[in-house]
């Protein structure tokens, strides 16, 4: 699968830095400095441009604030986690929910399901952060990834096919907070991608879900299995 231009890091867990063609960065998920999957030399950007939050668990948010106040992107969640945010002094959130489409910066990103859970963890309290989503991320080269943030497999990922036919998805794979190897395989039957990027597995001990079992399970399926390293980058055409 070439991507034509475009960069995808994975910084371990579900946090992923995805560079446009055209330079922009937006990273999905930031849990980065805290995160102790991603490698030092990748902790820290000369800039971001977007931020696309799934869901308000701390690994998927827990750097999301101190980031923006460095970096000050548009950044993209559900409406009731927007608004968390913003209270807790990030400036320029762009909310949406789920069927909307909007663009930011130079991608148009579509806000989809995720049948997960979305409690804020604030100061001892869970506070409500609206729904888990996903995304569709359609950059300027007509390319379109996925990331579906932390989820079981749902039959609407039929829909998610139907109408935006992404050409690459990164699912969860870990199992007991998501889905595992034998759901996302499922998902991939659904979904339909030219190649997957497993995600959120062997960061925990309970992350059991390995990519060995998801190629096992999707080897008739005719999709490109990408299975990458916290820090590598992929670009469909020489990995580094
Ligand atoms: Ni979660
Ligand atoms: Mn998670």
């Amino acid at each position: 699968m070439k991507l034509n231009g475009i960069k995808l890091t994975w910084l371990g867990h579900g946090t992923f830095l995805l560079e446009t063609p055209g330079g922009k960065k937006v990273l999905i998920d930031p849990w980065v400095m805290n995160n102790p999957f991603t490698p030092a030399d990748k902790k820290s950007f000369d800039k971001i441009d977007v931020m696309l939050c799934t869901h308000g668990h701390g690994d998927h948010i827990g750097d999301a604030v101190e980031l923006a106040k460095k970096h000050n992107p548009s950044v993209v969640g559900v409406y009731e986690l927007c608004l968390w945010l913003q209270k807790k002094g990030v400036e320029r959130v762009v909310p949406m929910n789920k069927g909307g489409s909007q663009k930011v910066a130079d991608i148009w990103v579509t806000m989809v399901h995720a049948d997960h859970s979305c409690g804020i963890e604030d100061d001892g309290q869970i506070i409500y952060g609206g729904e888990a989503c996903g995304f569709v991320i359609q950059c300027e080269n007509g390319v379109r990834i996925y990331h579906s943030g932390d989820t079981n497999v749902f039959g609407d990922m039929q829909i998610i096919h139907d109408l935006y036919q992404p050409h690459v998805a990164i699912m969860p794979i870990g199992d007991v907070f998501t889905m595992g190897p034998r759901e996302a395989a499922y998902a991939c039957r659904l979904l339909k991608p030219k190649a997957v990027i497993p995600m959120h597995f062997g960061s925990f001990s309970v992350l059991t879900g390995v990519p060995e079992e998801l190629e096992r399970r999707i080897k008739d399926m005719g999709i490109e299995l990408i299975t990458l390293e916290p820090g590598e980058t992929y670009s469909g055409e020489t990995n580094s």
